[in-house]
């Protein structure tokens, strides 16, 4: 099976929000990156709301026909209480600031482990798969097993940063955290600066990826190819590593 494309589509709110209207529709773009290809829609509402809102959240939910996926700070209860209401196929869970520019580290899955079972099994109880924002460092995937989460995210910006310069170094430790993932039985997501150039050999070099969330490489390619070619660029390369 070729990894899952899952777009996030946070850009496309932050872009609506800088002329305050409803220009572009953030809900029909929702529903036509799916007609379009895309396997699941990614969210990231932040406390400020300075991207996706709170109530862009509600009003996509029911034209999902995909995979909805809401990523995000579970500290806040506002956050917990929207994952909780709107219920998605997948939440992920992200130790970002509310200012931070983008998420910039995976949890500490052994300091945070107890704050971890407990509020992963919140929303397990609630019927949502759960998956962590994690760094590739193999202790951290292990003890991510021990917190109850489905699945881990694997955060590539050291990956990307590095790609283009030795890609066989970049992916090594991706590599050895998604072998731990395997053994620990855990379901394998990745995101974070993926784009057209450094994808399929992610894709193809990690084993069991499931599904993938891009967001701002896929928008910015969007600008010059349009929203359907470049969701099917990225299915493309996803599907070329599936090949193997
Ligand atoms: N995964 C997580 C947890 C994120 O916070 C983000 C950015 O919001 C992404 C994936 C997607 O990253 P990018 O926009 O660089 O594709």
């Amino acid at each position: 099976m070729p990894t899952k494309l899952s777009v996030n589509i946070n850009k496309i709110a932050t872009l609506r929000n800088s002329r305050g209207g409803n220009n572009p529709d953030v809900l029909q773009v929702a529903i036509d990156c799916q007609k379009f290809g895309a396997d699941g829609i990614t969210v990231h509402p932040r406390p400020d709301e300075r991207h996706i809102r709170y109530s862009d959240v509600h009003a996509i939910k029911p034209i999902i026909t995909t995979e909805f996926n809401i990523e995000g700070n579970p500290l806040e209860d506002k956050f917990v209480d929207l994952v909780l209401a709107v219920k998605p196929a997948q939440v992920t869970l992200v130790p970002d600031d509310p200012g931070q520019l983008t998420s910039n580290h995976g949890w500490d899955t052994i300091n945070k482990q107890d704050y971890l079972r407990t509020i992963i099994s919140t929303f397990k109880k609630a019927g949502i798969r759960v998956s962590i924002f994690v760094d590739p460092v193999e202790n951290l995937v292990a003890a991510a097993a021990d917190t109850g989460t489905d699945r881990i995210e694997l955060y590539t910006e050291a990956y990307a940063k590095t790609f283009h310069k030795n890609p066989e170094e970049a992916i090594a430790d991706y590599v050895k955290a998604a072998v731990v993932a395997q053994q620990k039985n855990l379901g394998l997501n990745a995101g974070h600066d993926l784009d057209l150039k450094n994808l399929a050999y992610f894709a193809k070099n990690i084993p069991g990826l499931l599904e993938v969330s891009i967001g701002h490489a896929l928008i910015s390619d969007a600008l010059y190819y349009g929203l359907e070619n470049t969701i099917q660029l990225y299915k493309r390369q996803l599907h070329i590593s599936s090949n193997k």
